[in-house]
């Protein structure tokens, strides 16, 4: 089982919780020679491993796992592309400094007041589509609208958000991903004109901190509190930022939704009874997450479930996995919104790292799927379509999502053709 197994393949495309589930049973813990990863895949262990941060280590957590061609990395030099710790693979304290310091945007509140504007953008784009009778939900709507918002929570001035939607779609097929060199080097020349561009980004927000959003904030903090933030990790918050709010969050979305129109009767409670939304996404979250599998380093020879991990070795947790764990989760593998504590999975991690978006993610899926709900009860998935993912170890979401309806029966008379 060890020695085939590759998450580049179809069974664990399709479904990795799914398809790690004999794995969990018989193998918990093994080491890939394909990809040189431990692999953890029972709930208990994965937890474990997040919470010891003295043995494992988050350093590794953007590395690509197919590494860079010469000529992606002369592409990189040459834009001077050098992102320094971004949060998210920072050990210690200096991580729980900084992140303390980024806190503030991510609050309750903060993240409510953009909830007009998330609204503004969702509506817009289905605007476009509601008269037509069919749409790709991925196309239309969840590769569109995550990036605006999260470009707005960021504080990205209004004239620079096309610029940098074009820089940044797709880029975590760059670090998690596949990619043939030619498609590497492409990814690799938008990330070093994104970097490019984050540098006069951050001047022209220090020209103007006051203004809302991510990016003010941290520049406001790097002023209030000298040296914890040089202008490299503010270049490196506006580059991860982004790939940790937007493709997440278009993913969970077309993950949802899937669920949810595979399980009609459970779409038609949702569409009758917004108030059930809440309970729909965190089992969608659970049941098919957009994140599958995160990693750690360990610093030092450790056990994880009897297995030996020596210093050095690097741990791939199947988090998915983890989610289908029938210890935690009653009959995991049934769509179930009813179950009690579903928002015990994995997706967002756990402990010191745990997703600092989650709020937000949570928070722009519930608009979303309730727009939806209110202008589109009637869809359905279109019959017979192939739903493919991206060849990616850790980043889920259908490639396309393809719904029909009757739009003269759409109930918002505004919206009827
Ligand atoms: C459904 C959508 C999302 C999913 C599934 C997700 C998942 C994750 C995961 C797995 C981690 C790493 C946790 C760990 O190592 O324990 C993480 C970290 C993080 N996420 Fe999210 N995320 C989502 C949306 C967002 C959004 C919208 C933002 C907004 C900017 C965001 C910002 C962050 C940040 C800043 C961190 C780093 C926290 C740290 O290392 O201390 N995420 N996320």
């Amino acid at each position: 089982m060890a020695a085939s197994f590759d998450p580049f393949n179809a069974s664990y495309q399709q479904h990795p919780g799914i398809s790690m589930s004999e794995a969990r049973r018989e193998e918990p813990v093994f080491y890939s020679p394909v990809l040189d990863y431990w692999i953890v895949t029972q709930y208990d262990d994965i937890k474990e491993i997040f919470k010891d941060t003295d043995t494992f280590s988050a350093s590794i957590t953007l590395d690509q796992i197919t590494p860079s061609t010469e000529e992606t990395v002369a592409v990189l030099v040459q834009h001077g592309f050098n992102p320094g710790l971004a949060l998210v693979n920072e050990d210690g304290p200096s991580h729980q400094e900084r992140r303390k310091a980024h806190q503030e945007p991510f609050k309750g509140r903060e993240v409510e007041a953009l909830l007009p504007r998330i609204r503004e953008v969702v509506t817009g784009h289905i605007d476009k589509f509601v008269k037509n009778g069919r749409a790709d939900l991925m196309a239309d709507l969840f590769q569109e609208a995550p990036i605006t918002v999260a470009l707005i929570f960021m504080g990205i001035p209004d004239e620079d958000i096309a610029a940098c939607r074009q820089f940044t779609l797709d880029q975590t097929v760059f670090m998690y991903g596949r990619p043939a060199p030619e498609e590497q080097k492409q990814v690799a020349s938008n990330l070093g004109r994104y970097w490019e561009f984050t540098g006069q980004l951050v001047e022209k927000i220090r020209r103007n901190p006051d203004a809302p959003g991510w990016l003010p904030h941290v520049i406001r903090e790097s002023q209030r509190k000298p040296g914890l933030f040089g202008d490299n990790e503010l270049q490196t918050t506006a580059l991860a930022g982004l790939v940790a709010a937007h493709e997440t969050t278009t993913n969970a979305s077309g993950n949802a939704m899937r669920a949810l129109l595979e399980n009609r009767e459970t779409w038609d409670r949702v569409c009758a009874d917004p108030a059930l939304l809440p309970k729909a996404i965190e089992e969608s979250l659970r049941y098919d997450g957009s994140v599958a599998a995160w990693r750690r380093l360990a610093v030092k020879e450790t056990t994880v479930g009897g297995v030996t991990i020596p210093a050095g070795g690097r741990v791939m947790m199947i988090t998915s996995s983890a989610n289908h764990d029938g210890s935690v989760f009653e009959n995991p593998e049934k769509f179930d919104i009813d179950r009690p504590h579903p928002n015990r999975h994995m997706t967002f991690g756990f402990g010191a790292h745990a997703c600092m978006g989650a709020t937000l993610a949570r928070q722009e899926m519930r608009v979303f799927i309730e727009e939806l709900t209110n202008r589109l009860p009637h869809m359905s998935l279109v019959e017979g379509q192939e739903i493919t993912y991206l060849p990616n170890t850790s980043f889920r979401g259908p490639k396309n999502l393809l719904v029909e309806w009757d739009p003269r029966l759409n109930p918002v008379l505004a919206d009827r053709p």
